[in-house]
């Protein structure tokens, strides 16, 4: 097949993980005979240096022409602090928006190779394997802010039509999958929340009645994460509180730098990144752990592109590397032997050569 990709590589560690993720979507173009056709754009940061603002029209238009678009990270200090006027966060919020990706899919599953990885005891993480479905594009990322001398607010705010299709979402993954669905909220204080259980209730009740449904409340959600990972199957979540449940779930795994993530909307076309960030204290130095990047290259080939058997070639010369021992900085235990990003890039495309 044929197939147009945005690049964006980004800030800090962005650049350094997308190429190793690009060259294993090249070489998957090379083993199975399809022709991807990439294109560089300007994001985050580097676009505020360049052009002035995170997200130029440019940027946005050739991802919405694409058929997926495979995002390193954005952020750092450079463009911090309380007197930025140019943030490259609101960049990345504008983007998600502007390509209408409200689901933000978020798999952790520990592969057996690194059950030893985690701060959490080996024996909690065998067969652990969930999926986040994050609330994308709503939520308290999006609501009015307002500020004075003295004051500071966020608005919270979902519609009922929001939460419908998020909740279609993770059931329809769920069915697939252990038909098991957790949905987090934080009914007992916040509106909204109410409005997302109930409404959660009653499009369960009416057309998933095979799913099993299990109201969290988001605090308690916190703890039985790492009290009974493997109870999980899928959970749906508001964006909020998503980002913070995911990076907590990433501990599962070992490190935050193994975890990909793709973005979906309603048609076929989806954003794909790691869902760690610029690491600015890392960048240029080839420290990166590239899997997280490369692993949403995966989920790119799986959802956009239609391409199963390809995803899990992808995802299976990932398992393969960490099989064989190599492990980046942040995976290896104190004294062990380390690969920098390119050759932990290097170790997984020699195992995606083509077929003889
Ligand atoms: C994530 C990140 C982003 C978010 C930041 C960089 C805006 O933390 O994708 O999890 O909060 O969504
Ligand atoms: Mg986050």
């Amino acid at each position: 097949m044929r197939a147009h990709l945005a690049v964006l590589p980004g800030d800090g560690i962005g650049p350094e993980v997308i190429a190793p993720a690009r060259a294993c979507l090249e070489a998957i173009a090379a083993r199975y005979g399809h022709t991807f056709h990439f294109e560089e754009c300007a994001f985050g940061g580097a676009a505020i240096d360049r052009h002035g603002e995170p997200l130029p029209r440019a940027t946005l238009q050739a991802c919405q022409a694409a058929d997926a678009v495979l995002l390193g990270a954005i952020g750092g200090p450079r463009w911090g602090g309380s007197a930025a006027r140019q943030r490259p966060e609101a960049g990345l919020l504008a983007l998600r928006r502007g390509l209408e990706v409200y689901a933000n899919l978020r798999p952790v599953q520990v592969q057996p190779a690194l059950r030893d990885a985690s701060t959490l005891r080996p024996e909690i993480l065998d067969g652990v394997d969930l999926v986040f479905v994050r609330e994308l594009t709503g939520g308290i990322y999006f609501g009015e802010k307002r500020r004075t001398a003295t004051e500071a607010s966020d608005l919270c705010l979902y519609t009922v039509a929001e939460v419908e299709r998020i909740v279609r979402r993770a059931a329809a993954l769920a069915r697939a999958r252990r038909r098991r669905l957790t949905s987090i909220d934080k009914a007992n204080v916040l509106e909204t929340s109410r409005l997302w259980r109930e409404v959660t209730s009653r499009v369960m009740a009416a057309e998933f009645a095979d799913v099993t449904l299990e109201h969290l409340l988001v605090d308690a959600a916190a703890m039985h994460l790492i009290r009974r990972p493997r109870d999980f199957d899928v959970l749906v979540t508001e964006n909020l509180f998503g980002d913070i449940l995911t990076d907590e779930a990433a501990m599962l795994t070992g490190s935050l730098g193994l975890l990909p993530s793709a973005s979906l909307g309603e048609g076929r076309r989806g954003l794909y990144e790691p869902i760690h960030g610029s690491a600015p204290d890392l960048a240029g130095r080839d420290l990166a752990n590239p899997f997280g990047a490369i692993l949403s290259a995966a989920l790119l080939l799986r959802h956009s592109l239609g391409l199963e058997t390809e995803a899990r070639a992808l995802e299976g010369a990932v398992a393969a590397t960490l099989e064989a021992g190599v492990r980046t900085a942040d995976l290896a235990a104190p004294g062990a032997d380390t690969l920098g990003t390119r050759a932990a890039g290097a170790a997984v495309l020699s195992r995606l050569r083509p077929r003889a």
